[in-house]
Order: structure tokens, then C-alpha cells, then sequence
């Protein structure tokens, strides 16, 4: 493949051989010298049209530690915010001769048009409520290391569905691996006609976590929540936020995810976000790893690469 834009259009074997190459990477990055020279000489851009603290960070550092020249783009103080439209920015910077550029906006489609637009490769981090394969990636790599496997595990996908480009891409990968993905969430943040897709949905959370291996929990994203109907905190923790109560409904050794940032206290308590089976700080590792494999993967695919 010469770019990533989803996880759609991976095939198992593709997704697996990322983990694989994961794998390895996590070592690398836990050695005193973690730089490997596969990206020396290579230009990585990160283009972050919306905030970003994990992947933007990790990007950075898995283009780092291949020994790419990496530059983040500072969106806010660009031309963009002088009108200059996604299109021309993307042939601005391509005339600048990149090798890969990483991409986040806050339009579903948006990278996808960019990578029409430019030579070099497209990495998606994060395209409206469409997809986010690396944090999918990452979110498959830490159940992977965890429970020894991804075929047969019940995931229980909750929360913020509708706005979620994490549970999209999630879904999709969890799926293509074998995995019983349900999904639970209020009715108001489900999309319509989610059901015809296959998975099994819930709005009574502790149904919908009833002997769950992996609890994967999703932020409540009230910016995205533009005139619809928008919960009350105090409410949706009440009957959405994972506490240890609704959690003693899982499997007894299920695992929490959460793929951040966290409103505590919001969609997951505290003591369970920093609790024993809480997944939740090894997810950020993991996605240094799994972007180094990303980045690596697309090098071998760039010309004279
Ligand atoms: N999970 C995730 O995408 O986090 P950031 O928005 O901080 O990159």
C-alpha cells in the first residue's frame, strides 16, 4: 500500500503483519538507543488540522527514531487560517518534496482528497468521525499482548459511537481479526442504522459489558455535538461511565481501554482509569510502536526505498 488512510481495505494479513512489525519496534523503542537509520534521509511532515497530544507526539517520535526529518506543521499560525484551502496547502507542502505526510482534520474525507494531491505517502490521523487506523493498530497490538490473541474475545466498544472515528476503525479491525465486537452506547450517540452492520448493540450498559473480555471505553465528544441533543455530565456518568460497579459486569479478568484523552469522571471513573486492569498508559506506548511500523512499512514503498 502506498498510503494509510483506514483500515478498511487492510486485509488480515496486512493487519497482522503491522503487529508483527509492532512487536518488534516496542523493543527498539525500549532499548537505551532507540534509533533505527530505515527512514534516514526522509522528510515526514505532520499536519494536524485539529488538537492532537498522543498521536501527534508519537508520530513525531516513531519518525524520529527511524531517523526521518520530521516537521510539525503548526496549523494554527499557517496560511490556513489566512484562507488557504486544504488543496492548495497540500500542493504547497508538496512542492517541498516530502516523503510521507501525516494528516489529521476534522472533515470524514478530507485525507483522503489530500493524498490525491500530493506524490509522496498519506499517512490518516484522524479524519472527522471516519477513521483512525494507527490508534485501531495500537488499540489491536496492546489486546494482542495482553490476552495472547484477538480471534473469539468479546470487545465491548461504549460510549460516544456516533462521533467516534476510533470505534469505526476499531470495529472494522477488531472484526476482520475474529473478534465479537458489540457496541453500547445511548440511543442518541448511536447512528442510525448502526444495527444493519451485524453488530450486536446495547443501551443498558451493564448488558451490553456482560462477560466482556475488553471494555474499550470512548470519550464523549461534546465539541462534535453541534445544536443535538448533548447529555448531561452528571447523567451519562450515571448510566455510561464505567465505575467498578458496571465493570464487575465483565469478564472477571476483562481489561479497560480508553484510547484518550480521558474525561474522568465523565465516561470512566478515576480509580478505574488508574486501576489494575486499566490498559490505558500501555495504549500510549504502543502507539509509538505501531507508528514506527506504519511509517516503516510505507518507506519500503517509496521510490528507490
Ligand atoms: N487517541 C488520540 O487520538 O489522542 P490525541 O487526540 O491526543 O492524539
Amino acid at each position: 500500500h502506498r498510503h494509510l488512510l483506514g483500515i478498511e481495505g487492510l486485509s488480515p494479513l496486512d493487519i497482522e503483519a503491522l503487529l508483527d512489525a509492532a512487536d518488534e519496534a516496542v523493543e527498539v523503542s525500549r532499548q537505551v538507543e532507540k534509533k533505527k537509520g530505515t527512514l534516514r534521509g526522509r522528510t515526514q511532515i505532520n499536519l494536524f488540522f485539529e488538537p492532537s497530544t498522543r498521536t501527534q507526539a508519537s508520530f513525531e517520535l516513531a519518525g524520529k527514531r527511524l531517523g526521518a526529518d520530521v516537521m510539525n506543521m503548526a496549523v494554527a499560525s499557517s496560511s490556513v487560517k489566512k484562507g488557504e484551502t486544504l488543496v492548495d496547502t497540500a500542493a504547497t507542502l508538496n512542492a517541498m518534496h516530502p516523503d510521507i505526510i501525516v494528516v489529521r482534520h476534522h472533515s470524514a474525507g478530507a485525507v483522503h482528497l489530500l493524498a490525491r494531491k500530493v506524490d509522496c505517502a498519506v499517512v490518516n490521523a484522524g479524519d472527522g468521525a471516519h477513521e483512525h487506523p494507527t490508534q485501531a493498530l495500537l488499540d489491536a497490538l496492546t489486546i494482542r499482548r495482553n490476552k495472547g490473541r484477538i480471534q473469539g474475545l468479546t470487545v465491548a466498544i461504549c460510549g460516544d459511537i456516533l462521533h467516534s472515528r476510533v470505534a469505526r476503525s476499531n470495529m472494522i479491525l477488531l472484526a476482520a481479526l475474529g473478534a465479537k465486537v458489540r457496541l453500547v452506547a445511548p440511543s442518541t450517540l448511536l447512528p442510525a442504522g448502526i444495527e444493519g452492520l451485524g453488530f450486536p448493540c446495547f443501551t443498558d450498559m451493564r448488558r451490553g459489558i456482560e462477560g466482556a473480555d475488553i471494555v474499550m471505553m470512548l470519550r464523549l465528544q461534546r465539541e462534535r455535538m453541534h445544536g443535538s441533543f448533548v447529555p448531561s455530565v452528571k447523567e451519562y456518568f450515571r448510566y455510561h461511565g464505567l465505575d467498578a460497579e458496571k465493570l464487575s459486569h465483565a469478564a472477571p479478568d476483562a481489561l479497560v481501554m480508553h484510547p484518550g484523552p480521558m474525561n474522568r469522571g465523565v465516561e470512566i471513573a478515576s480509580d478505574i482509569a488508574d486501576g489494575s486492569q486499566s490498559l490505558i498508559k500501555e495504549q500510549v506506548e504502543m502507539g509509538v510502536a505501531v507508528r514506527m511500523a506504519v511509517l516503516e512499512a510505507l518507506a519500503s514503498h517509496l521510490p528507490n526505498g
